[in-house]
């Protein structure tokens, strides 16, 4: 009938992420940079994003080690081939929380020279704002969850059928939520009588490679969108799959990975399931209007047509 949530750390650590009924929790995602500093940090950041979801219904899910081989081969087939004489500018895009990023990044780093490595993903800033009783994350001023008092409603993502049948008392209170505290402090926000602060959505690894190494970036991108620099490398793991994007919007994640490679510049791409699985993927040169395969891996790309067919 009523679900409430979990809404501080303390609560966290005490209760856990699921009921006693077995039940998995409704788990505030403003909790995930306080969570930051506690022990078994990657652990609590991993399950905290299990549940969320992005505006493209994607979760943010990765594992560490996801591609050891893969690197070591890739890292290899660079040293002999970069065209920067070995000294790189690197797009990692579509990295989920940066997991497998901080992995390619320390491998290359163990060889070549890292001018800078930009690791991003779609989706991954958010805004917190809060009074006493009421806290409410936003992405890009899109109301996704609100927290009143020990309830915890998320207003994006799956759900909202078996939301409504079990909990229809939490349904109404959803409502009054909505409709007062959250409105007032959404007006007090807008009013600028309230500053947000922001949540970045990355593993603690990766912020704290971030804040330790200058040449390692975190950032938000949606590879829809033109990149923000050149680079000699884009790799793309997990995100070039027809799961994800249309026909058309390959076409204009291609244009975008074309005109970010420096000439000669190369494309990395390959799916796989979990941590040590073989990747199926290739490498790919720019060329003046395209892509060539130079390297596959296992079976090659799930779009390895699509790239080899694409022309600017
Ligand atoms: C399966 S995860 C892959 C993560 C990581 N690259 C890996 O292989 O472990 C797919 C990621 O693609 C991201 N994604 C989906 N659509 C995207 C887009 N339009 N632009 C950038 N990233 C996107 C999702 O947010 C998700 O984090």
């Amino acid at each position: 009938m009523l679900k409430t949530g979990i809404t501080s750390v303390s609560e966290l650590r005490e209760k856990g992420f699921n009921s006693r009924w077995g039940r998995s929790k409704s788990v505030s995602i403003s909790l995930y940079p306080e969570i930051l500093n506690e022990p078994d940090a990657d652990r609590l950041a991993e399950r905290i994003l299990l549940h969320f979801m992005d505006d493209r219904g994607a979760f943010k899910r990765t594992y560490t080690a996801r591609f050891d081989d893969f690197d070591k081969t890739v890292c290899a087939f660079l040293k002999g081939n970069s065209p920067a004489q070995k000294s790189l500018i690197v797009q990692d895009v579509g990295v989920s929380d940066g997991r497998t990023a901080c992995d390619f990044f320390e491998e290359l780093d163990s060889s070549l020279s890292v001018i800078s490595f930009f690791a991003s993903d779609y989706n991954s800033c958010l805004d917190v704002i809060e009074s006493s009783f009421t806290r409410l994350t936003l992405r890009a001023s899109r109301l996704l969850e609100v927290v009143w008092g020990p309830f915890v409603f998320y207003l994006a993502g799956k759900g909202e059928h078996e939301f409504r049948k079990r909990y229809p008392l939490s349904v109404l209170i959803r409502w009054y939520a909505l409709h007062f505290p959250a409105k007032r402090l959404l007006r007090d926000y807008h009013a600028g009588k309230i500053r947000s602060r922001e949540i970045l959505l990355f593993s603690p690894r990766a912020l704290r490679l971030a804040s330790k190494d200058k040449r390692f970036f975190l950032e938000e991108h949606n590879i829809l969108e033109p990149l923000k620099r050149q680079s000699h490398v884009v790799r793309a793991m997990n995100l070039l799959n027809p799961s994800y994007f249309t026909r058309e919007e390959f076409s204009q994640v291609l244009r975008n990975i074309h005109i970010a490679l420096y000439e000669d510049g190369f494309l990395i791409t390959g799916s796989n399931q979990d941590a040590g699985t073989s990747v199926q993927g290739g490498i790919y040169c720019k060329t003046s209007s395209g892509f060539k395969e130079i390297r596959r891996f296992g079976n090659g790309s799930s779009i390895a047509q699509i790239i080899e067919n694409f022309k600017l």
